[in-house]
């Protein structure tokens, strides 16, 4: 496995590749990440990982100084699945000027959810997003639906854009206990980590009474605030929204997905889950 830093190396090292895979992650890998690499390997001859720790999608509040920075166990990690190149560029190579150029996903999409309590972040996430594209120059990438705004953002970009880059979702994969993976879970204290899975058991449960029958969204989201909160979490929102576009849903909508981010101490955890009626 070739790990790169500069731009002009990885082009040489692409050059001959007809058909590449990108997973772009930050870094601080998990078995969540290596989830992606499985899934990319059947559909690409070259398989290429992305670690950058993009500044842009942090907001001022936000945990960028305190991110995990672990780029030799990564690429071991990386090494064991199969991946054959490791893209891993500093700041001054994907932002060698400031980015005064940015990408605005579409406001209905972005200033929703965890755009509303992340101002930008979606903005900074589709910059970077779209640049790594460009150096990498991809044919597939692959994005978990962990971060299902981030994925709709995307796919909604790569299409709106034309970009010839087939997007591929990734299943969410959970600890035992139904934990959703994620490099924050690192954060938590062993007493948080027996906590968090409050949240998955809070949409667990609205998703459990949807197939049942109950259609009074907000009172299922507003009881389920109400017990995180209880329960001493800080709870940002539970939606229940429309798989499409993220929008609100009416009583007859049969594609939904139930999402939720809420505080434990100092750790900001996200998850999802889709509803098929
Ligand atoms: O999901 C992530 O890790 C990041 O948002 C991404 C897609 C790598 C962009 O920085």
């Amino acid at each position: 496995m070739d790990v790169i830093h500069t731009v002009s190396e990885l082009r040489t090292r692409l050059r001959e590749e007809r058909r590449v895979a990108l997973v772009p992650t930050m870094g601080n890998l998990h078995e969540g990440h290596i989830q992606l690499i499985r899934i990319a390997k059947p559909r690409a001859a070259c398989l290429v990982a992305s670690i950058f720790v993009n500044r842009l999608q942090f907001g001022p509040k936000d945990d960028y100084d305190r991110y995990p920075r672990t780029l030799d166990p990564d690429c071991e990690k990386l090494a064991a699945a199969g991946c054959h190149v490791v893209f891993a560029p500093n700041e001054k190579i994907v932002y060698p000027e400031p980015q005064t150029f940015t990408v605005d996903p579409t406001a209905s999409l972005q200033n929703i959810l965890e755009g509303e309590f992340r101002p930008g972040h979606f903005r900074g996430v589709a910059t970077v997003v779209l640049k790594l594209f460009n150096m990498v120059q991809p044919q597939v990438a692959i994005f978990g639906k962990k971060d299902y705004q981030q994925y709709l953002v995307l796919r909604d970009m790569v299409r709106q854009f034309e970009l010839p880059i087939d997007i591929i979702p990734a299943e969410t994969v959970r600890a035992d206990d139904g934990l959703a993976l994620s490099s924050r879970n690192g954060y938590l204290s062993a007493l948080e980590r027996v906590e968090a899975i409050r949240l998955y058991q809070a949409l667990h449960k609205i998703r459990g009474a949807i197939y049942a029958g109950e259609r009074d969204f907000a009172k299922l989201e507003r009881e389920a605030s109400a017990q995180l909160d209880a329960a001493g979490w800080k709870t940002d929102y539970v939606a229940v929204r429309r798989q499409q576009d993220l929008l609100e849903a009416t009583t007859q909508e049969r594609r939904l997905v139930v999402l939720g981010a809420s505080r434990l101490g100092s750790t900001r955890l996200i998850d999802n889950l889709e509803i098929n009626l």
